[in-house]
């Protein structure tokens, strides 16, 4: 998978795909995650991208020309499956999103700014809106680093065990069950027994009644 995010601040991404499991998956060439300054694509000598918008009001609007010079410059190269607008006006995030956006090959990414992007880059370039949740980011980067890493963790080969995204909270429409390590005994506060017994039946029973529980407590929206 190739995943390209486009934006102002370059520098606000590069050091969350920098680490961990996100860097391994790159390095692994599970991924390839390219960023790119939508400055470099401004015409004019101070490499601006914004203008007032128009008929007034508060706010800059991020300019049609340098995005589309962008976008156009990476269509040439390969097709994209989807073009992402990240804003809060946009569907919201969900697991069953993801994990379809998780069997792309070429995802583009467009992060808003200011007071988001002209209508007509949304018109005619953006293929997918997504919102991250019910609150307005200064700017769409951590929205689609969020995005990016709920993706590539999906992505067969990139986490250790294969199974543990299967095991997640949401895939089922369930939260995870309680997860406990060593020491078996904190202070007096045990581990729950069954977890210790070896018996691989009743801890999957008991996980999933967990799970169960947790889901009717915290969010029954889920279970309807
Ligand atoms: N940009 C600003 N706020 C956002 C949100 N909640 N989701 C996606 N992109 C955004």
């Amino acid at each position: 998978m190739r995943i390209d995010i486009l934006t102002c601040v370059p520098n606000l991404l590069d050091s969350f795909f920098a680490h961990s499991i996100l860097k391994r998956a790159q390095q692994a060439n599970h991924v390839e995650v390219v960023v790119h300054d939508i400055r470099d694509y401004s015409t004019n000598k101070h490499r601006t991208i914004d203008d007032y918008a128009f008929g007034g009001g508060a706010g800059m609007v991020l300019q049609i020309e340098p995005i589309a010079r962008c976008i156009r410059a990476l269509q040439g190269e390969r097709e994209y499956d989807e073009i992402i607008y990240l804003t809060p006006d946009g569907e919201q995030m969900q697991q069953r999103m993801v994990n379809q956006l998780s069997l792309k090959g070429n995802l583009m990414m467009l992060c808003g700014h200011y007071k988001g992007v002209d209508q007509r880059v949304r018109d005619l370039f953006v293929t997918k809106e997504i919102s991250i949740g019910d609150y307005v980011l200064s700017g769409g980067e951590l929205a689609a680093a969020v995005l990016s890493d709920a993706i590539i963790r999906l992505i067969p080969g990139v986490l250790n065990d294969e199974t543990s995204a299967l095991t997640d909270s949401f895939q089922d429409n369930l939260l995870a069950p309680p997860v406990y390590s060593r020491p078996a005994d904190f202070e007096g506060h045990q581990v729950p027994e069954i977890l210790m017994s070896g018996h691989e039946a009743k801890i999957e029973e008991w996980r999933y009644e967990q799970s169960l529980k947790r889901t009717k407590e915290r969010r029954p929206d889920l279970l309807q």
